[in-house]
Order: structure tokens, then sequence, then C-alpha cells
């Protein structure tokens, strides 16, 4: 049992009963970031920023929400945004958020990837923020069917469908995550479960896990160089802050950070205010009819790409169904990216513009990837379908080249 003594303050009370100097040592004056970092540093910060506005804007919102198909549509489309002071606002906020917090997970990925930041000991700091991404989609998509509109009922028809394409088990398995052969009021309640409690649960703590990955290796540089983190700090601490290499996360970073924080709600509040339309479907205003097929179902846009794998394989092979291997192909988008340290064959961790081929494989993947996501909202004509076709088959070729061209890299050394 440690000694407690009188305490000198409220500080100290806390300290001696709860080592919390120690704590803010470890997490924030003495949590080292390097100095040659850029804005794009600042994304998982923005992150953290706006899973706390979906939050607390899912509180309202779940004050006057009511998960009955029966009363669904207007206790979202009548109570709160016409009744409920202000609660066009909070829905608005809560979608904008939702739909913003994707293109900022894109930035984020797609930053950690030019960067070479998911090696070097960073292995787990990426999978876990694949669990994120994983989960996130689940939350987006259980939150998309709360309102109950025609775009609600219609993806939620499509996405559970996908299921039944798993051998042996997987009309089954339709069946039992609807919760009734066909989607209906079982299904929203168990989606609204998820939305709710269980995935917010998992997120929070994915979350932490995500933060407590990154205390070890800490986070990389703009040009990848491997840092004494000990040795800068000490550096640091000794007064020569202009000669070290390192910050602190506290108040040095976060100070920067918060910059980066206040200007994006700038953006984001023009957004919830005068712009809100991009992330509200007007089909999902009218309300959900279980005999009447919209005349294109299409996801939101932050998953267009995939979609549009899924439906870009034409072709059947070897006695497979086209729509199977559209299938095989969806599952292959969705876990491939997880792989992407294990894939990675070279041990350089540098920008891309200095890794050669890695370079044009990385600006080839983002340019396919808006190709994919743009084609994903038209319908399925001669010509797009065509087109779905190659920009899919490029996806998977560059991700069976990733671990040729990294070995190659690793060779020249
Ligand atoms: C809500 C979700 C997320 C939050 C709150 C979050 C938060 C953070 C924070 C605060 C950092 C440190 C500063 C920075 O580099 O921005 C970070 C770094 C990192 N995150 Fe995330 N992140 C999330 C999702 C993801 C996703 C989806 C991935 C993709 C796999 C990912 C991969 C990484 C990587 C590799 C780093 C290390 C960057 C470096 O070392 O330079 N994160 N994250």
């Amino acid at each position: 049992m440690a000694q407690i003594q009188k305490a000198k303050g409220l500080g100290d009370w806390f300290d001696q009963r709860m080592g919390t100097k120690t704590l803010g040592k470890v997490l924030m004056t003495e949590y080292w970031i390097p100095k040659n970092i850029n804005f794009l540093w600042a994304m998982g910060i923005l992150l953290a920023t706006l899973f706390t506005i979906l939050l607390v804007s899912g509180l309202f919102l779940l004050m006057y929400y009511k998960p009955d198909t029966k009363l669904a549509f207007d206790s979202v489309n009548y109570t709160i945004m016409q009744e409920v002071s202000y609660g066009w606002l909070w829905r608005h906020m809560h979608a904008v958020a939702a739909s913003v917090i994707f293109l900022i997970i894109y930035i984020h990925m797609f930053t950690a990837i030019y960067y070479g930041s998911y090696k070097r000991g960073r292995e787990m700091i990426w999978l876990s923020g694949m669990l994120l991404f994983g989960i996130f989609s689940a939350e987006a998509f259980s939150g998309y069917m709360l309102p109950w509109g025609q775009m609600s009922f219609w993806a939620a028809q499509v996405i559970t469908n996908l299921f039944g394409g798993i051998p042996v088990i997987g009309p089954d398995l339709v069946v039992w995550i609807r919760g009734d052969y066909a989607v209906s009021d079982p299904t929203l309640t168990r989606f609204f479960m998820l939305h709710v409690v269980l995935l917010p649960l998992v997120i929070i703590k994915l979350i932490v896990l995500h933060f407590y990955t990154l205390r070890f290796p800490h986070v990389n540089n703009q040009e990848g160089e491997e840092i004494d983190f000990d040795a800068e700090a000490e550096i640091y601490k000794s007064g020569n802050k202009k000669e070290s290499k390192v910050i602190p996360m506290w108040p040095v970073f976060i100070s920067k950070d918060l910059m980066v924080v206040c200007i994006f709600m700038i953006f984001y509040f023009y957004l919830v205010c005068f712009h809100y339309d991009f992330a509200m479907d007007p089909i999902n205003f009218d309300p959900a009819d279980p005999m009447k097929t919209p005349a294109h179902i299409y996801p939101e846009w932050y998953f267009l790409w995939s979609y549009e794998v899924l439906r870009g394989m034409k072709y059947s092979f070897f006695g497979i169904s086209a729509s199977d291997i559209g299938l095989m192909a969806f599952g292959f988008a969705n876990v491939i990216f997880m792989l992407v340290p294990f894939l990675d064959r070279s041990p350089n961790v540098a920008p891309a513009k200095k890794r050669g081929m890695f370079h044009i494989w990385f600006w080839v993947l983002v340019a396919d990837m808006i190709i994919l996501t743009w084609l994903g909202k038209f319908p399925l004509t001669e010509t797009f379908s065509d087109m779905g076709f190659y920009a899919t088959m490029v996806f998977i070729l560059l991700f069976v080249a990733l671990p040729i061209i990294t070995l190659l890299e690793k060779k020249k050394g």
C-alpha cells in the first residue's frame, strides 16, 4: 500500500491514489512526436473529433427516434426534422459527420500507405486501424437503415442477400441476420441495437487499442527516418528544443493539431448548414415500400468502389457464375487492405515518391479507386459495365503486383 500523506492540492491528492502524474507523462508530456510531419498527421485527431460529434449528436437523435417499422420514418422525418427544436441541426450534424468521417479515414489510410507507416514495428497500428475501418463500415450501414426510407430498406435487402452467396450456410445465414425471412421489423430492431450499442462500444475499445499500438513504435515521419526517441527526448528536456527532432504531445503537438481541427470545423459546419444534401439521398425521403423497388439501388459514396467491384465481374469462369465471382472479388477487396503490411515486401520506410515503382503503384491505386467510386453510382449499361470490369481487374492485379514490385525494390537495396 502506498504511503498516503497530506495532499498539497487536488492534483497531488489524485496522484497519490492513482499515479496521475506518471500517466500524464506517459500519455502527454513525455509522449514524443517527430517534428518532421505535416498536416496529414492531424487526420487521426480529426477522426477522434468526428467520432465524438457522432456520439453526441446520436444521443440527441436517440431521444426521439422510434425503432419500429411503423414509426421510424415519421420519427426521423417529421418529429426530429420538423417538431423538435433544432432537431434538424442534430440530424444534419450526424449525417454530415458520418459521410465526412469516411473521407478522412480514406485520407488517413492513404497517408499511411504513401509514407509506409505500417512497417518497422507499426503493423499493429495498421491492423487496429483496419479493424476500425471494418466496424465503422458496419456502423454506417446499420445507421443507414434506421430512417426506414426506400434506400434504407432496399440497401438492407441487397446487402443481407449477399450473405446468401456463402456456400452451404448462406441461405440460413441470411434469415439469421434478418431475424425473419424478409427484411422487416426484427431486422430494424437488431440493426438499431448494433448501431446504438454494440458497434459504438467496439469502436471506442478499438480507438483505445489503436492509440495504444501507436505508443511504442511512435508515429512515422515525412522521410521515414528512424529516430532514437529516447535520445532526442533528452535533448529536448535539456532545453535544446530547436536541435531536438521531437516535440511532446502535450502541449506542443496538440496545439498544432487543434489548429487543424478548428479550420476543419469551419468547413464541417459550412457543409452542415448549407450542403448537407450530399450526405442524404433524396430517395430515402420516401418511406420504405417492399412492393416498390427503386429504379436504381446504390450505397453511400464511400462504399461505391467496393460495390462496383461486386458487380464489375460480369463473366463466368470454370462453371462459377459471374455473381459468385463478383462476391469473391468483393470479399477480396474488403480484406486485402488488411494485408498491405505483409504484401509490401520492401523494408524501405520512405515516402512513395522515393520508392520508384511503388510510387506509380500508389497513384494508379488511388486513380482506380476514384474511377470505381465514380462508376458505382451509374446504372449497369453495356459501356459502364465494361469499364467496371476493367477497373475491377486493375484493382485485383495491383494487389497481385504489390509483393513483386516491392521484392524488386528490396533486391535493389
Ligand atoms: C476512427 C478511426 C481512427 C482514429 C480515431 C485514428 C486515430 C489515429 C491517430 C490519433 C493517429 C496518430 C496521428 C496521425 O498519424 O494521425 C493515428 C495513426 C495511424 N493510424 Fe489511425 N485512426 C483511425 C483509423 C485508422 C484507419 C482506418 C487506419 C487504416 C488502416 C489507420 C491507420 C493508422 C496508421 C498506420 C497510423 C500511424 C501513422 C504514422 O505512424 O505516421 N487508422 N491514427
